[in-house]
């Protein structure tokens, strides 16, 4: 029949899909492969590593002090969102995407970024698009959500990051043994990092698409990064710089913190801005890379990147990432490598790229329930899917919240407090062992709390603990 017949039809275009898929993570594989074979010695001299020049990190409020156009629609419809959406919820204890764990009044990662969107629609009555971009771990799940939103007014895409294969440490050859992912040999892929995006974006053809539709830019960020919100002026920098110095990539930086350790900072070399990663400073240096006088700013991962000159340098073969080797352990014992690249490294392959300098509130990322405590709290408050701090906190830094292993899991950290305690004056909470908390618990400067092993601790409801150690019957 007709309706059989057209079926058929679409199964083979789903199928003709599937191979060309397949056909294109192989080709991709055997690129990042052979370029990982080649590589030899470490991927940036010490010695040759400068300080940015003066103007190529700007900051934030110079671009901000410009004002606004009057055109803000016109610029916002040149942009597309893109979130990173490949990563699972894996350490706070969650199985599926990251994304979909609920952060703030029962919203969603995926929930607020929506939020935000709409608002921008609507208050501009602009039509600024979201793309995810998800991996195999993700997809399935994220797509069955996505049909809430259908009467959003933000239209939603996806696409898929590539599947390659983890190989052995020694052998160096790959752990599955057929192309085909199944419920038992599902260890043996991985999704190659977000530096993937170019390839899977352009590959996909939604990137051509975009450009089409008369898209030029792509404000790129963590899903679990709370604070990478459009920002308008940096925006308005970008689309406003005249033909022939056209910015084809922004990277916003912020200050480092002590606590910062493990971001990328950028460095000048070999003529252009570079992201340095810890993994590429040699061992005698590493306590320098560290040091906040030295290297002042690390990467937020909040990017905004030309569409065109993503699309002319996937052609030209010239986005140049270094290679990130991850080694994992398999549930098997199994020692393996996986190869991958971060989507901040690609700029050294853009023109006249730029830093700016943003305030900390831009970043805002939720990788732990220490995270989550403090975004679920009354510190912040939630407005049109943005979180800012409340203007009732005296000092505009976040409290340092270390919350034990018992509180690891998402789950288990919610059964542990009847509602989230009042932290507007909190600067430090530590707690540690088998501890619950009441309702309407307020915290205020540094906090303590230890049971130890075999005790429990219940902090009543209605308690207020300021500056208090409190430690099995101990209380001070
Ligand atoms: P990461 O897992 O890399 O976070 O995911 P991280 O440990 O904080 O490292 P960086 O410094 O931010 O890179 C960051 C974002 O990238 C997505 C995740 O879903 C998350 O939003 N991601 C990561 C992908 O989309 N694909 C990947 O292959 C890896």
């Amino acid at each position: 029949t007709k309706k059989h017949k057209r079926s058929n039809g679409t199964h083979e275009k789903k199928v003709t899909r599937q191979i060309s898929h397949t056909h294109k993570n192989v080709e991709g594989f055997k690129k990042l492969f052979h370029r990982f074979l080649q590589v030899k010695g470490p991927s940036v001299e010490w010695i040759k590593i400068q300080r940015p020049p003066e103007d190529s990190i700007q900051p934030y409020d110079k671009i901000a002090a410009r004002g606004l156009p009057d055109n803000v629609a016109d610029c916002l419809n040149k942009l597309v969102v893109v979130k990173l959406n490949g990563g699972l919820g894996t350490s706070m204890g969650c199985k599926g995407p990251k994304s979909l764990i609920s952060v703030r009044n029962e919203n969603t990662f995926l929930d607020l970024t929506v939020q935000q969107i709409e608002h921008l629609n609507k208050t501009y009555n602009t039509d600024v698009p979201l793309v995810l971009m998800n991996s195999f771990n993700t997809d399935e799940d994220t797509k069955k959500i996505l049909q809430k939103y259908t009467h959003h007014r933000v239209k939603i895409h996806t696409f898929n990051q590539s599947r390659y294969p983890r190989i052995n440490k020694d052998s160096l050859l790959p752990v599955a043994t057929s192309l085909h992912m199944t419920g038992q040999n599902a260890e043996a892929w991985y999704p190659p990092g977000h530096g993937d995006i170019y390839a899977s974006f352009y590959n996909s053809h939604l990137l051509d698409k975009l450009i089409e539709q008369g898209k030029e830019y792509i404000f790129v960020s963590n899903i679990d990064n709370l604070g990478a919100t459009v920002d308008l002026h940096i925006l308005h920098h970008l689309v406003s710089q005249p033909n022939g110095k056209r910015c084809e990539f922004i990277m916003e930086v912020t200050d480092k913190t002590r606590a910062d350790v493990k971001g990328g900072t950028l460095i000048q070399y070999e003529g252009k801005l570079r992201l340095l990663e810890i993994a590429q400073v040699p061992k005698a240096h590493v306590d320098e890379f560290k040091s906040v006088s030295k290297f002042k700013i690390f990467n937020t991962n909040n990017l905004w990147i030309s569409l065109a000159a993503i699309k002319r340098l996937q052609e030209q073969n010239a986005m140049d990432m270094e290679i990130i080797v991850n080694p994992k352990t398999l549930d098997g014992g199994q020692n393996v490598i996986q190869l991958e690249t971060a989507v901040g490294a690609a700029i050294k392959s853009f023109d006249n790229a730029l830093g700016i300098n943003v305030p900390r509130s831009r970043f805002l990322p939720v990788k732990t329930t220490s995270d989550l405590l403090l975004v679920m709290s009354n510190l912040y408050s939630l407005d049109a899917g943005c979180l800012t701090m409340s203007p009732k906190r005296e000092f505009p830094t976040t409290p340092h919240v270390k919350l034990g292993s018992s509180f690891t899991k998402v789950q288990e950290y919610l059964t542990r407090f009847e509602s989230i305690p009042d932290i507007l004056e909190l600067d430090h909470l530590t707690v540690s062992g088998d501890v619950t908390f009441g309702k309407n618990v307020s915290l205020k400067g540094t906090v303590i709390i230890i049971a130890n092993h075999g005790d429990r601790i219940d902090i009543p409801a209605g308690s207020m603990l300021e500056n208090k150690i409190v430690s099995g019957n101990l209380r001070i």
